[in-house]
């Protein structure tokens, strides 16, 4: 690769912004590594940057707003400082490369999120041609929708190419987070719900070969990562094609569980229509495996989840969370709806009330439906229900989990539990940031509190001494809110529970 050669070394610094999911969390991740080793170095302000780029999600039209709001602000930035080099990244440079190159944007280059590891040549090709194109590496989203390759199954669609993974830098030295990280086993997704942008940007369902996947957790572990989260759209859908044998998402797990050094392995996030037991198994017999499962309903009414194109019904939905709970147990269920879908009446909406009862989820993830372009249920279905009913029934669904959250950890009052030590506190990191700080309201803060987090994904605040970081420990619950558990250490380094 040729690095760089249109930048000085005083031209190096990167402000990068990242919207969106947990892929786009990894993505920037690996953007970071990538220029890092071109010599960049990262900046917590847009101002001091030479190179602004920002990662993008298209899952929602609010999304995208907020998008269009900070290339206004950035714009402006550019005016005074006209070397900066600005580039949009992620699932709107695939889906809206129109509206984002046009002649008012700031922006120089674009790069849809299967192209990341092309940013180093769009950005020399910006100072080669500066101000005369857009550079734009991404994979066209309406030649997606015609792919061939869609017919194949996916288990025969494999990802022999890694992208930007294949560039193997290591993470641990970008300043992220060393003690959990996120590997990538499969790219894009096949279902095409009706409401869902996804397919369009991120293209055809792939399965990573177990090899790449392995090589990189070994990597991390060697560097320090203890907590590994296996991310795919359609996670438990992962095959891949091993010499005409297939490998399935349950095996990846178990051999992911042989990498010395790491504790725990989460994985997000699943669909529920290919769900089979083997994972569950999986869950229960492998003791790194965290009892903790994201798995989407969408909507309590067969009849919504229909024009979503779920491919599932309520009953199936609940028949596995019936099997998730018998054969995992102590699991924890979270998962995702969306209000106000075209057509939505009063009688659905209440059906996905009972849905989220009877789920008895410890957090839930609620979306107001916004119609997607280019999307089937954008082409067929009218966005018919009005946003006040919207707000009104995402509030509806926000105030019963609260409850349902609440009484959750409520449960946890008096236990013990095995908790992965990530940091002090965010008390107690402010308290640290403000010592010696006049303002007596932050004297009485604790600043030897850490936070650390249960294999069910809770957060419990704790004293304890910074050597504890990084480590497991054992601690009992002694107080709950809606959001966090308060404990007091038992001992390090515990056995797990
Ligand atoms: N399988 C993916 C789903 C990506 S979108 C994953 O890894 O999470 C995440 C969630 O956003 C979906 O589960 C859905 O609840 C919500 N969502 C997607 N498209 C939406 C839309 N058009 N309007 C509202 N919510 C949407
Ligand atoms: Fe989106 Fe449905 Fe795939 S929600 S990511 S199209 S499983």
């Amino acid at each position: 690769m040729r690095y760089g050669v249109g930048f000085q070394m005083s031209d190096r610094r990167i402000y990068l912004e990242t919207m969106g999911c947990q892929m786009n969390v990894l993505d920037s991740e690996l953007v970071r590594g990538q220029l890092r080793a071109l010599g960049f170095v990262s900046v917590d302000d847009a101002s001091d940057a030479d190179l602004v780029v920002l990662n993008t999600c298209s899952v929602r039209q609010h999304a995208e707003d907020k998008v269009y709001s900070r290339l206004g602000e950035i714009g402006r930035l550019k005016q005074q400082r006209p070397g900066m080099v600005v580039g949009v990244i992620g699932c709107m440079a695939e889906r809206d490369h129109e509206g984002l190159s046009g002649r008012s944007m700031p922006v120089d280059f674009l790069c849809g999120p299967g192209n990341l590891h092309e940013i180093p040549t769009l950005i020399e090709q910006v100072y080669a041609s500066r101000g005369s194109n857009v550079p734009n590496a991404s994979s066209r989203p309406t030649a997606l929708s015609q792919d061939r390759s869609r017919s194949v199954p996916a288990a025969q669609r494999s990802l022999e190419e890694d992208g930007i993974e294949s560039l193997d830098l290591s993470r641990s030295a970008t300043g992220g987070n060393v003690l959990q990280a996120y590997v990538r086993v499969q790219r894009g997704c096949d279902k095409f719900c009706t409401f869902c942008v996804v397919p369009w940007t991120r293209g055809p369902e792939r399965s990573r070969p177990p090899a790449h996947i392995l090589k990189e957790v070994h990597r991390l572990a060697d560097a320090g990562t203890r907590e590994i989260t296996l991310l795919g759209q359609t996670v438990n859908s992962y095959t891949y094609d091993e010499a005409g044998r297939l490998v399935t998402f349950a095996e990846l797990l178990a051999r992911v569980h042989e990498v010395p050094g790491i504790e725990r392995i989460r994985f997000v996030t699943s669909y529920p229509g290919d769900f089979t037991d083997d994972i569950f198994e999986a869950m229960r017999d492998l003791p790194k495996v965290c009892e903790y499962l994201h798995l989407p309903a969408q909507s309590g009414s067969d009849a919504v989840l229909q024009r979503m194109r779920r491919q599932y019904t309520v009953s199936q939905y609940f028949d596995l969370l019936d099997r998730a709970r018998a054969i995992v147990p102590g699991i924890a269920l979270a998962g995702d709806v969306i209000v106000g879908f075209s057509g939505e009446t009063e009688a659905e909406h209440e059906a996905t009330l009972q849905l989220i009862e009877r789920a008895a989820y410890k957090n839930l993830y609620i979306f107001k439906y916004s119609p997607r372009p280019g999307t089937a249920a954008d082409r067929r279905l009218p966005d018919d229900v009005p946003d006040e009913v919207k707000r009104r029934r995402h509030a509806e669904v926000t105030h019963l989990q609260e409850r349902i959250s609440f009484k959750h950890h409520q449960q946890w009052l008096g236990r013990e539990t095995e908790v992965l030590v990530e940091g002090p506190s965010k008390a107690a990191a402010k308290a640290r940031r403000t010592e010696g700080s006049p303002d007596p309201a932050l004297a009485w803060r604790p600043r030897d509190q850490l936070t650390g987090r249960t294999r069910t994904d809770e957060s419990v605040v704790f004293r304890g001494p910074d050597t504890l970081i990084g480590q497991l420990a054992r601690v009992k619950v002694t107080a709950s809110s809606a959001l966090t558990l308060q404990g007091e250490l038992i001992e390090a380094n515990g056995p797990r529970t």
